[in-house]
C-alpha cells in the first residue's frame, strides 16, 4: 500500500492543510463540474470543520463541492448523534453552499431501504471510474479497533460485498449504522485518513507499519486503486511511528 504519512503539530496546522489541499483542488475543478467529497464522523473531523467555517468561510469555492457522507448513524438529523449533524452545525449552515449539493444520508429512515438507496443517489451524482462511483477525496477515522467508517472488526464481508453501501452494527452499542463499503472506499481518488489525540498512537503505528497483517482491522483494507492514502496525523496519534 503506497501511502504518505503527514504529521502536524497542532490540530490546527492540520486543519489549515486540509483548507490549503480544498483550495487547491477545488481551483483546479473545471466550469460546471462539481468536487465530490465524502465526509466521516467522529471528534476529529468535528474540530476541522469548525476551524473551516471560522477561517475559510470566504476563501472556498464551497459551491463547487458536493458533499456525500461514508456512514451515518441510524437515528433522526436532529439527533446528537448524527454524523450529519455534526456537519451541519460546525460547518454546512456556516459556510455558502448550496443545499441542493448537500446529500446526506437518511438515518431515520429504514436502514436496509436506505443503504440501498443512497447508493443509487451517489451513483446517480458522482462521477464514475472503473464501473463504480469515485469520490474525489474520502475522509477517513479510525477507531481504537481498528474500524474505518463504520466498518467494524466484526464484518470483514464489508471489504468484499459488491454493495456500495451496507447496514452494519457497532459492537457494545448495537447502534445501526449505515456505511460505506471496501469496493466504493478504495475506488476514490483521493482518501485522507484523520486521525489525533493519544488514544490512537497504538493502533495507528499497528496499521501503518503493517504490523497488522490485512485481516485483523477494516482500516487496514483501505488500499485506492488511485494508490492516493494519505494518514494525516498529530504529534500525538504518530508518536509510537518508526522515526
Ligand atoms: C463515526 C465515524 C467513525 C470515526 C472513528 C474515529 O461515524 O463515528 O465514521 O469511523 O471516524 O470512530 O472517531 P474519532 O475521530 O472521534 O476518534
Amino acid at each position: 500500500m503506497a501511502h504518505s504519512v503527514r504529521v502536524f503539530p497542532t490540530r490546527e496546522a492540520l486543519a489549515q492543510t486540509i483548507a490549503a489541499i480544498l483550495i487547491k483542488d477545488l481551483d483546479r475543478i473545471e466550469p460546471d463540474h462539481f468536487y465530490s467529497i465524502a465526509l466521516s464522523g467522529g471528534s476529529t473531523p468535528e474540530y476541522i470543520f469548525q476551524y473551516l467555517s471560522d477561517n475559510y468561510a470566504g476563501r472556498i469555492s464551497w459551491e463547487k463541492l458536493l458533499v456525500f457522507w461514508g456512514d451515518e448513524r441510524c437515528v433522526p438529523p436532529e439527533d446528537k448523534e448524527s454524523n450529519y449533524r455534526m456537519a451541519y452545525e460546525n460547518l454546512l449552515q456556516n459556510v455558502p453552499i448550496p443545499d441542493a449539493n448537500v446529500f446526506r444520508i437518511r438515518g431515520e429512515d429504514d436502514p436496509e431501504v436506505e443503504a440501498r438507496q443512497y447508493a443509487g443517489l451517489v451513483s446517480s451524482m458522482v462521477p464514475f471510474f472503473n464501473g463504480i462511483p469515485q469520490f474525489d477525496l474520502m475522509f477517513l477515522g479510525l477507531g481504537d479497533d481498528g474500524h474505518t467508517a463504520s466498518i467494524f472488526p466484526d464484518r470483514p464481508d464489508l471489504f468484499t460485498t459488491t454493495q456500495l453501501f451496507e447496514v452494519a452494527v457497532k459492537p457494545g452499542t448495537r447502534q445501526k449504522r449505515i456505511t460505506v463499503t471496501g469496493k466504493l472506499i478504495n475506488n476514490s481518488s483521493k482518501i485522507y485518513f484523520i486521525v489525533t489525540g493519544k488514544g490512537k498512537t497504538s493502533i495507528v503505528a499497528e496499521i501503518i507499519e503493517g504490523r497488522s497483517g490485512p485481516d485483523r482491522y477494516p482500516a487496514a483494507k483501505v488500499n485506492p486503486g488511485s494508490g492516493h492514502i494519505v494518514w494525516m496525523l498529530d504529534s500525538e496519534a504518530s508518536s509510537m511511528l518508526k522515526k
